[in-house]
């Protein structure tokens, strides 16, 4: 009897930790899996639309934040005692300022006053490409029917809950015309996804981390959404916008994804710190391009693959019919939703279209999906005890 109890105690312990270690998505060819994600991804239907405000780029930094900033302190305290709590992070504080650009520093400076939050945690928040974890994310351009140029972008990040609250579209304008949009996280000077209407967008991807950025920070190469942020304010044309992307020394290699007004003006870059290691532009073979977080040249990664499925699926589509609907589906679906996605943007350069939605992850944070990690090894080395 009790060694019944205790054969099917340890075979229900073992199917949960079987459950609970799946891949969250598999490419399966007949019964076998070719490729598994590990991250863990699902269908996700619970967003809403940012809430929008407009920056006055004609005023000084601080009358420019004052209000915005002001309203969003809460938030902003909330994030700098979970970056407290990182032991990367506080030993990075006592070596700051790293970039040290005068216009950066400044609007950061104004940003940390109104938030009453410490200037290091600002000038932090601000370099975490560099700095802190990465953002992983996919990003899609594609040509629609009508010749225009959609671009769409999924952005993932570890501190979910905190960013979150943080996310706003913000309409920067100069005499009272729209220069960009930004789906922009409050408390930053820097931008992962702006559009300037009737010219180009802009998206970032995470590039390998080889743990050397904080050192070309101190070089003052720039940091690379802060580049997106600057070139946003002073470029208005897609050429213009391309070339600086292409040539800037950047902090830290990164994927840049630039979409423009019509026919093949849509690129991925892989850029290196000093150079461009490849450039794949849209043509007229070429009607969309997916972007996630390795390099074109190498297979897609067994353990995070997003790239193929997204292509597979655009793939699907009729090219003179698609919907920006479907290019939404894609991103809030597995593989694509990770559990780590923040928000999902689709934009059009040529109307100046950004829709962005803001995900509640059920799941909520990655500290969770560690958790039952470990909880199903724990099972696993108390089964290999027992028995
Ligand atoms: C996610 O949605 C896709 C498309 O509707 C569907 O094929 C798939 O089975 C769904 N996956 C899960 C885990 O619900
Ligand atoms: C736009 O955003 C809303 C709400 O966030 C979402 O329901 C809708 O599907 C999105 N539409 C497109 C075309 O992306
Ligand atoms: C959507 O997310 C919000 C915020 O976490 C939560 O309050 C709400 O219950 C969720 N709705 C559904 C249908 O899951």
């Amino acid at each position: 009897m009790i060694t019944n109890f205790k054969t099917i105690f340890l075979l229900s312990l073992a199917f949960i930790s079987v459950i609970a270690l799946q891949p969250s998505y598999c490419v399966y060819n007949g019964e076998k899996p070719l490729q598994c994600a590990s991250y863990q991804s699902l269908n996700q239907t619970n967003g809403t639309s940012l809430p929008k405000y407009t920056v006055n780029l004609d005023l000084s930094y601080e009358d420019r934040w004052r209000v915005i900033i002001t309203n969003y302190k809460n938030a902003l305290q909330g994030f700098e005692s979970r970056i407290e709590q990182l032991p990367k992070a506080v030993a990075l504080e006592s070596q700051l300022p790293f970039y040290q650009d005068t216009n950066f520093l400044a609007e950061l400076q104004a940003i940390a006053s109104f938030a009453g939050v410490k200037f290091q945690t600002i000038q932090l928040i601000s370099q975490m490409y560099e700095s802190l974890d990465s953002i992983a994310c996919t990003s899609i351009v594609a040509r629609n029917s009508d010749g225009s140029i959609y671009h769409a972008r999924n952005l993932d990040y570890d501190f979910v809950k905190y960013i979150s609250p943080l996310l706003a579209n913000i309409e920067f304008q100069r005499g009272g015309k729209t220069v960009f949009i930004a789906d922009m996280i409050i408390g930053t000077a820097i931008v992962v996804t702006g559009i300037v209407p009737n010219g180009y967008s802009i998206t970032i991807n995470q590039r390998q981390d080889d743990g050397q950025a904080i050192s070309y920070l101190k070089k003052q190469y720039i940091p690379a959404c802060y580049l997106i942020y600057k070139i946003l304010q002073t470029s208005t044309t897609y050429d213009d916008a391309l070339n600086s992307l292409m040539n800037t020394k950047i902090a830290m290699p990164a994927y840049f994804i630039i979409a423009g007004l019509s026919g093949n003006q849509g690129t991925v870059l892989e850029r290196d710190r000093e150079s461009v290691h490849l450039q794949t532009t849209l043509s007229d073979s070429t009607w969309f391009i997916c972007q996630t977080n390795y390099d074109r040249s190498q297979p897609d990664n067994p353990d995070d693959y997003r790239r193929i499925p997204c292509e597979q699926k655009m793939g699907k589509f009729n090219q003179n019919s698609w919907k920006p609907q479907d290019i939404f589906n894609i991103l809030q679906q597995t593989p694509n939703f990770v559990i780590t996605t923040i928000t999902t943007d689709i934009m059009n350069p040529k109307t100046g279209y950004i829709n962005s939605t803001r995900w509640y992850n059920p799941p909520y944070s990655t500290e969770q999906s560690t958790y039952q990690q470990i909880l199903s090894i724990s099972i696993i080395i108390l089964m290999v005890f027992l028995n």
